[in-house]
Order: C-alpha cells, then structure tokens, then sequence
C-alpha cells in the first residue's frame, strides 16, 4: 500500500476517533441537562464512531500497512440547547464526509482499488449520517425546544439501537 494512502488512512483513523468523542461529550452533556434518550442517541453514535475507525484500522493491517496513531484533540464540554447541538452534529458530520470524499479522491489518484471499495461504504454511510442530524435538528424547529415536545422528541431518541 502506497505511503501517501497510508498517511490519509490514519488521519482519518483520528478523524473518526475525535467524532467518537465528540459524541460522548454531547452524550454526557445531555446525560447532566437531563436528556437521556438524546445522551442515549448521541452514546449509540459515540459506539458506531469508534467502528468506523476500526473499519479503517483493520484495511490498514489487512493490506500489511502500519498503523500511526494521532493524538485526539479535546471536544467542548457545553453545547447549548438540542438545536444547536444537533447544528453541531451536522456541521461535523459536512466536515467528515468532506474529509470521506477526499480520500477517496487520493485513491483514485493512486489507483488503490481496494480503498475505493471500502470508501463506497463511508460515502453511503455519510448520505445517512448528514441525513439523521438534519431530520432531529428540523423535528426540534418544528416543536420548539421546551416542554412536553422536547419530552416527545427525547423518548424517541432514546429508541436508537
Ligand atoms: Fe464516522 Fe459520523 O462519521
């Protein structure tokens, strides 16, 4: 496996580590503003998180590459009201698939095959994550942010498997 394939695979191996723990912050936030079904939502996407780096980690050692692990930087610990924490989410989530598309892009450029296959199940993945923050953040515009809708939208969230 190329070295420049290598670099871009572990960067984004500590992309996908940050978004693991970016999430557990916003779980353990929501966890103290009493929220459980979105610290439960937010705990589920923590796990998935640290799956995806997996995913990349394991096609590293697959392929005989060498795994170089970066540094996480600390996430917020306060991040207001539901809305903007699901902003944030979005934000986030624009910023990885930004990142996804990028390396494959490298990829291409150097002809790796099998990482154009692995990245094909991380574009679509994307597609889904950008999608599920965008339907919370319009279902908390719709209800507002208080009260028994807030209550509603939290008891559903708290469904996530
Ligand atoms: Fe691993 Fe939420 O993207």
């Amino acid at each position: 496996m190329k070295e420049e394939m290598q670099v871009a695979i572990n960067a984004q191996i500590q992309k996908e580590f940050y978004s693991s723990y970016l999430y557990l912050a916003m779980s353990a936030y929501c966890e103290k503003e009493n929220l459980p079904g979105f610290a439960k939502w937010l705990k589920v996407q923590y796990q998935e998180e640290i799956e995806h780096a997996m995913k990349f980690l394991n096609h590293l050692l697959e392929r005989g590459g060498t795994v170089k692990l970066g540094a996480i930087a600390e996430p917020p610990c306060e991040f207001g009201s539901p809305k903007a924490l699901f902003e944030e989410v979005l934000k986030h989530e624009k910023f990885i698939t930004a990142s996804i598309n990028k390396l494959y892009e490298t990829a291409i450029a150097e002809k790796d095959y099998p990482v154009q296959v692995l990245l094909q199940w991380f574009i679509s993945e994307q597609v889904e994550e950008e999608s599920s923050a965008c339907a919370i953040i319009e279902k908390l515009k719709m209800v507002g942010e208080k009260g028994a809708p807030l209550m509603y939208i939290d008891k559903e969230l708290s469904y996530r498997k």
